[in-house]
């Protein structure tokens, strides 16, 4: 699949995260791109919270790399790779793993070099001249179309 979407506000792209939170499971991996700022954290927070069903602290994994929660069906691994010093990094970090056991939020997943999941969810966030964020949605594997919840979100 693969659709644009302006998101309009901070708000859109939250909304956004909680309509998608419900739809994934273990195994799931969403690659989070775009430059900093872009909204990578902001739309992992939402999704997060709408998994924990509470407003929980969801820091940054900016220095720790990763930080993981559980939802009571789900772990959920929130990863931040722009530190990374090399996909080898990543193996001993466990994301290999939890990439088929967990429900994953990758930001900068391009330092995974060719070890990027082929099913994943790949969410692309740019700034734009005009207030809001592009996104770009892709996936290869088609069974993310259905399962994305695009409809109620404004198409560009
Ligand atoms: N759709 C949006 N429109 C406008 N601002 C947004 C949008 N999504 C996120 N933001 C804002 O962008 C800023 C940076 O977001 P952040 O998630 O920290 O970026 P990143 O993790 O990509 O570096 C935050 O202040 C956030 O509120
Ligand atoms: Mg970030």
């Amino acid at each position: 699949m693969d659709a644009t979407l302006h998101l309009s506000d901070a708000d859109a792209s939250a909304a956004l995260a909680r309509r998608l939170a419900p739809e994934l499971r273990p195994g799931d991996v969403l690659l989070l791109g775009g430059e900093i700022g872009a909204g990578k954290t902001h739309f992992a927070r939402a999704l997060i919270r709408a998994r924990l069903g509470r407003d929980e602290d969801v820091p940054s994994p900016t220095y720790t790399l990763v930080q993981t929660y559980d939802d009571g069906r789900a772990e959920i691994w929130h990863a931040d790779l722009y530190r990374l010093s090399g996909p080898d990094e990543a193996f001993e970090l466990g994301l290999d793993e939890a990439f088929a056991t967990a429900i994953c939020l990758v930001e900068w997943p391009d330092r995974l070099g060719t070890h990027v999941p082929a099913d994943a969810l790949r969410l692309d966030f740019a700034m734009l001249d005009r207030p809001g964020r592009r996104l770009r949605v892709h996936a290869e594997d088609g069974r993310w179309a259905k399962r994305v919840p695009l409809a109620t979100a404004a198409h560009d």
